[in-house]
């Protein structure tokens, strides 16, 4: 039997991926009114991290304890990938004592060597070219806020990034017209915006992405990785901060989303963190109920 992996969103057909998300705002209903549900006693899911993270260590390791299962936390400061082991290597033994891998890395081809070669699923953590795992969240965030995304318009302001990336992803797979507004020569990838076609725009003009749109996002400027160039990007990036006045540019039902960490002064300001529009604190929760969706789909008997 081929084992699913969770790479990207096109890892998932349409229907599969509408369905996780409806899934993930019932098992959220679940939780909420307390009720005890473990599919996954005895299941163990690992979770490489080459990289910081709050949310998202925090969301699978809760996630899979609620479910009945565990997780495992492995720094490349305590493991032998730390220190040159082969990803092949790892990826056959940890995939001989686990159920499911979690990895965010920096080298999107290195999750895709770790998949080749590991006989459970493996889930995109972020790499610095995509982070599905986010995208569920806020698909879900939409739809419990605003319904159906299909039809859509969506500004992407700031950085092509690997969230950008993964927007793009995202427009093809929910239908719904991307407009991303960022500096020359900070575009997203080419591969992502030529596989998208003319549902997805760039332009220089933050204002032009925005008008009328339904959803506005952006994520910091300098991504992990990027630290040595956060002081360059700091003045090319300047006209992108999003703000209350820019959303007020947007159609009157639009929702403010920003996957966090956040950098106020930057990106961002203070006021639109806390702007009625704002559902960052929303999509953040749903980080936990998304994935636990998506290990249930992976795992579950
Ligand atoms: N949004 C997100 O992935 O956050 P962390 O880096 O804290 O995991
Ligand atoms: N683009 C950011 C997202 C963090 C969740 C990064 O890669 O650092």
């Amino acid at each position: 039997m081929t084992v699913r992996h969770f790479l990207s969103l096109m890892d998932c057909s349409q229907a599969e991926l509408i369905g996780l998300i409806k899934r993930g705002v019932e098992l959220k209903s679940l939780h909420q009114q307390g009720v005890i549900y473990e599919p996954l006693k005895n299941r163990v899911l690992a979770m490489i991290f080459e990289k910081a993270s709050t949310r998202t260590r925090v969301s699978f390791e809760a996630g899979m304890i609620q479910l009945g299962g565990q997780a495992i936390f492995l720094s490349p400061r305590d493991t032998q990938l730390g220190r040159g082991e082969p990803i092949e290597d790892s990826a056959r033994v940890l995939s001989s004592m686990c159920d499911a891998v979690m990895i965010r890395t920096f080298a999107h081809q290195d999750l895709e060597t770790f998949a080749q070669y590991s006989r459970v699923p493996v889930i995109n953590g972020l790499s610095d070219d995509l982070h599905p795992c986010q995208l569920l969240a806020d698909m879900q965030t939409y739809l419990e806020h605003r319904g159906s995304i299909q039809g859509k318009t969506v500004a992407w302001v700031g950085d092509g990034n690997n969230m950008c990336n993964t927007f793009i992803q995202a427009a093809i797979q929910f239908d719904f017209n991307l407009r991303v507004a960022c500096p020359e020569g900070y575009e997203p990838d080419k591969a992502f915006l030529d596989q998208a076609g003319d549902r997805v725009t760039v332009t220089r003009d933050p204002l032009e992405a925005v008008a009328g749109a339904h959803l506005v996002n952006t994520d910091v400027w300098a991504s992990m990785g990027q630290e040595d160039e956060a002081q360059a990007r700091l003045k090319r990036f300047a006209p992108y901060q999003v703000t209350p006045a820019m959303l007020d540019h947007a159609d009157e039902s639009v929702l403010f989303m920003h996957c966090l960490p956040a950098h106020r002064g930057e990106e961002v300001n203070d006021q639109i963190m806390e702007d009625p529009r704002s559902v960052v604190w929303q999509q953040a929760e749903n980080r936990l109920h998304a994935q636990k969706a998506l290990v249930e789909f992976l795992l579950a008997d």
